[in-house]
């Protein structure tokens, strides 16, 4: 007879570094950022950093963060191979459903590969759904691509970047994604980008475009929404990446955004090899 081993969950401490970044390499290989993000994530009061022990080893990890809109968004969720199905990933969900029932969280969602049958299905199984499908490109940071003066300008006002933003909306499905967060496009995120800096605009072209990083900004630029003339915009970003010595630009939008595609692809961006997918659930 097999024993359920006990698992216990506890918030990251600072000498959990090694341990998760093991995690991380073991669960998910081709994936690495956890070393980049750490000190983020354990200073993050408003979200939930946990980690998950069997045995007093520490074999699983969750990040709960709050994004600008107020939803949660579930991400790192990695369990080394040898302790998968047993019920880490389960424990983990529910503790975010405790953790949003204490912070009045109303929507929770989360991204995976659509070839991730156990991250979606351990998703479903608490109720989360299908909110949309994503493609993602990207391109190196290319001198040569860079072959005009472009004059866009930051857009600092949040109510301006707003209204410049928010008119794009629907073009863009409602979502912009940055560092394979996927953010729901609204006032409060478009607010949030402003006083960051990642909002500009070219009044010439009236083109507008949001881009930066929510982490990790040397090693990609990501380019969040663009609108109006849409090769001045991808020129702007690509400058933009060159002056600051980033490594990669990235664009990921709905699936079924045909115009979106061309543009990115035409400018020189290439698909990433598989799509990926949100799952969201709205909570009383
Ligand atoms: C996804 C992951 C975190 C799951 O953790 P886990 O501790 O193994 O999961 P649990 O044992 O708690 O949960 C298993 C649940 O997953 C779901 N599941 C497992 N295999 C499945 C399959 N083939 N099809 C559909 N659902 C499946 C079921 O809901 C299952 O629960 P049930 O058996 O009670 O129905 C883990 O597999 C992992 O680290 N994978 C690599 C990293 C990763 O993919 N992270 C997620 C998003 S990037």
């Amino acid at each position: 007879m097999t024993v359920n081993p006990e698992i216990v969950l506890r918030r990251a401490r600072q000498e959990d570094r090694d341990k998760v970044v093991w995690v991380e390499s073991l669960s998910t290989p081709n994936l690495s950022y956890v070393p980049h993000v750490w000190d983020m994530f354990l200073d993050d009061m408003e979200g939930d950093w946990t980690v998950a022990e069997i045995d007093g080893e520490v074999i699983g990890c969750g990040k709960y963060s709050i994004l600008p809109d107020g939803s949660a968004w579930l991400e790192t969720l990695r369990v080394v191979p040898h302790r998968q199905g047993l019920g880490v990933g389960k424990r983990l969900y529910e503790h975010w459903f405790e953790v949003s029932r204490e912070k009045g969280v109303k929507t929770m969602r989360m991204y995976t590969g659509v070839r991730n049958v156990v991250s979606k299905g351990l998703a479903e199984r608490y109720g989360l759904r299908m909110a949309e499908t994503f493609r993602g490109t990207l391109m190196k940071s290319d001198p040569g691509k860079v072959d005009a003066e472009y004059d866009f300008r930051r857009v600092v006002d949040q109510g301006r970047a707003t209204e410049l933003l928010m008119r794009h909306s629907a073009a863009w499905g409602g979502w912009q994604v940055m560092n394979r967060t996927y953010y729901k496009l609204s006032p409060m995120l478009c607010a949030h980008l402003a006083e960051r800096g990642m909002v500009y605009r070219d009044p010439d072209t009236e083109s507008v475009i949001a881009m930066g990083a929510r982490f990790m900004p040397r090693h990609g630029l990501h380019v969040g929404l663009f609108a109006g003339d849409a090769e001045a915009c991808l020129g702007f970003a690509m400058q933009t990446a060159v002056e600051r010595e980033i490594e990669r630009l990235h664009c990921l939008f709905p699936s079924h955004n045909p115009g979106v595609e061309e543009s990115l692809t035409g400018f020189g961006f290439r698909l990433e090899p598989a799509d990926f997918m949100v799952l969201e659930v709205h909570l009383e």
